[in-house]
């Protein structure tokens, strides 16, 4: 029996590198970026994971020449109307991690009515968008001394931060080779496993995924206690050590 996959979380990286090998702008990039994140959805929840995690903008990537964020924004403003059209056949319910704030309103509006649409399925789909997990966690305490807390428990936070709907991430999977979190979930990542690919964004297949998901459900996931190989177990049959 291998780990079991609940949440899979994914740093979409590549899409610009992918369009540079082509000869395109930036932007031709991050539209097959696009049609690879539909893609990966759909397999993803084919491989019965009810918890999928993609990193799509992050507090930073404001810093990006103004173009290449409008082109950004644009591309998202046709997901979200094609999510919205296609609410009832995902059957997944759609969170927007991050910080609205800085967006226009015709998104957030969208983003609102995105959310509404889709928020009684059970399986999640989160976009982190504008987010930034330094941010996200400074507002978490921010909430929690609104609320009168002058001491916090682990639990505490856990509820105050944008995910407070999710469990962990069991694994966080980067492509394009870098192999740092870029401020993605650095809270929740505590445990997770993660998987570096050089493979570019747009160029991650379904077979990479279930090799990806194949090499992370036989990893030996020990939360800081002894847990012995599964071929070393005393009876053979992979018995954990207490
Ligand atoms: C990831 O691809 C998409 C976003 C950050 C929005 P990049 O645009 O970072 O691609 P590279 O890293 O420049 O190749
Ligand atoms: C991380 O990728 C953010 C997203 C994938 C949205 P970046 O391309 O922005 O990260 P750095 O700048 O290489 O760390
Ligand atoms: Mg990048």
């Amino acid at each position: 029996m291998g780990n079991e996959l609940r949440h899979i979380a994914f740093i979409m990286d590549g899409n610009g590198r992918w369009a540079k090998k082509r000869h395109l702008p930036r932007e031709f990039g991050h539209r097959a970026g696009v049609e690879t994140f539909r893609r990966v959805l759909t397999h993803c929840r084919d491989l019965g994971i009810p918890f999928i995690t993609v990193y799509a903008f992050s507090t930073e990537n404001w810093k990006r020449p103004q173009h290449e964020v409008d082109a950004l924004m644009d591309l998202l403003s046709r997901y979200l109307r094609e999510c919205l059209r296609d609410a009832k056949k995902n059957k997944a319910r759609f969170c927007f991690i991050g910080d609205p704030e800085p967006l226009s309103d015709a998104l957030k509006a969208q983003i609102r009515d995105v959310e509404s649409a889709t928020s009684g399925y059970d399986s999640v789909v989160n976009i982190a968008l504008n987010y930034g997990s330094r941010h996200e966690l400074v507002q978490a305490f921010e909430k929690l001394v609104r609320e009168g807390k002058t001491e916090f428990t682990e639990e505490d936070v856990d509820r105050a931060l944008y995910t407070a709907h999710c469990p962990d991430p069991d694994l966080i999977v980067r492509t394009a080779g870098e192999k740092r979190l870029s401020n993605f979930l650095l809270w929740q990542a505590a445990y997770a496993e993660f998987y570096f690919t050089d493979t570019l964004w747009p160029d991650l297949s379904n077979r990479e995924i279930d090799s990806i998901v194949a090499d992370y459900s036989a990893r030996v996931r020990r939360y800081g206690a002894v847990k012995e190989e599964p071929s070393s177990g005393a009876n053979g049959k992979g018995d954990e050590a207490s």
